[in-house]
């Protein structure tokens, strides 16, 4: 089968076999590229028309206890200055962000155990209770199950913990030893039991990554069936392992994008940070690939040149304000318009 008819029986099926999905990523070209972007926005704008949905991100602690190998925040990396939020100025990011318009706050962090589960929980039910018609999505890595409940009856909604790869050998090269693939698989489908809208998703092109590991990532997803998936480029950070690997491609990170969208036609799919860093219009053209989010930085300036997970990550020295009026302009120039909206999974 040609990669087109491929991607027509994606459409069709909303399934492909591994074989298909390695034929698929390894055999497309740029016209096979178009092809699935004007699909996927076809079937984005069927569901969602022109509105892009924000998500206002409080990037409230840069120390973490993990060591991934790609990460800029590893615990290795000494040349992090570290910060840490208190709730209030945490609450306060979102009351900013709330009168521009931001009616979902994405807590994210790195993995900092001096926010306990009584303090998220505290944060979490504050933020509801001043802005009650707000989704709140927390992003804070691999928890307890217990974590996970009492968070979710504080009030959270949404959760976003990548898989990274569905490939178990793979996930050792990124990761060190003391980390688990199947932990992290088992956070997943505890998330989604509890009742969080989950999402998960992997970077592009990340180091030792092969067309297989991708196979596997869209088979993955296809049954897991999140309701957010979060897929950007690998982007060396100089203080890594990594820091010689290079960047992922930006027309498979597009491709892909598209490829998510024709898949489960409703899903919540931003258009990553690092989409557009690793290109001046990657947002506009994450958009015009099937892209129906943006999640731009509340996070106060002061902090944001401290949050790196790669390098010459954009927006760190713009206030949320120019960013909110950056975004509206991004959207207008390609013909869509924000949406003040919770914008939940439907
Ligand atoms: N390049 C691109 N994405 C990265 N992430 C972490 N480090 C990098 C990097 N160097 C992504 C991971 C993580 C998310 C918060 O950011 O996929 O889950
Ligand atoms: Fe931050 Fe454009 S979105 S400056």
């Amino acid at each position: 089968m040609a990669v087109r008819e491929l991607i027509d029986k994606l459409n069709c099926e909303k399934k492909l076999s591994h074989e298909e999905w390695v034929k698929l990523i390894k055999e497309y070209d740029e016209s096979d590229r178009a092809y699935a972007a004007e699909l996927a926005r076809c079937i984005s704008q069927e569901i969602f028309g022109r509105d892009i949905y924000i998500r206002g991100i409080v990037e409230f602690s840069n120390i973490c206890k993990n060591d991934c190998l790609y990460c800029g925040i590893r615990r290795s990396n000494g040349n992090v200055s570290r910060y840490r939020l208190t709730a209030e100025e945490i609450l306060q990011c979102c009351d900013e962000g709330y009168g521009y318009g931001f009616r979902t706050f994405v807590l994210q962090s790195g993995e900092d155990a001096f926010y306990d589960r009584e303090m998220l929980c505290g944060i979490v039910s504050e933020i509801k209770k001043r802005h009650p018609d707000c989704a709140v999505t927390l992003s804070l890595g691999e928890k307890s199950r217990e974590d996970y409940e009492a968070f979710f009856k504080a009030g959270a909604d949404r959760y976003l913990l990548r898989h990274e790869t569905a490939d178990e050998e793979h996930y050792k090269k990124l990761h060190p030893a003391e980390m688990s693939w199947k932990n992290r698989m088992e956070c997943l489908s505890d998330l989604k039991e509890i009742g969080y809208q989950t999402g998960c998703g992997m970077m592009i092109g990340s180091p030792y990554q092969t067309v297989e590991c991708l196979a596997e990532d869209m088979e993955f997803m296809c049954g897991f069936k999140p309701e957010m998936i979060g897929i950007g480029p690998f982007l060396p950070h100089k203080d890594t392992p990594f820091r010689s690997c290079p960047q992922g491609s930006y027309e498979l990170t597009l491709f892909l994008l598209s490829i998510c969208r024709i898949m489960l036609p409703d899903v919540l799919l931003p258009a990553t940070t690092a989409l557009g860093t690793i290109d001046p219009k990657g947002r506009e053209q994450g958009v015009l690939s099937g892209a129906n989010v943006i999640m731009p930085n509340l996070s106060p300036v002061a902090v944001r040149k401290k949050y790196m997970l790669y390098d010459n990550k954009i927006c760190t020295g713009d206030e949320s304000a120019q960013c909110r009026a950056c975004l509206e302009r991004r959207m207008e120039s390609i013909g869509y318009k924000i949406k003040i909206s919770r914008g939940d999974h439907r």
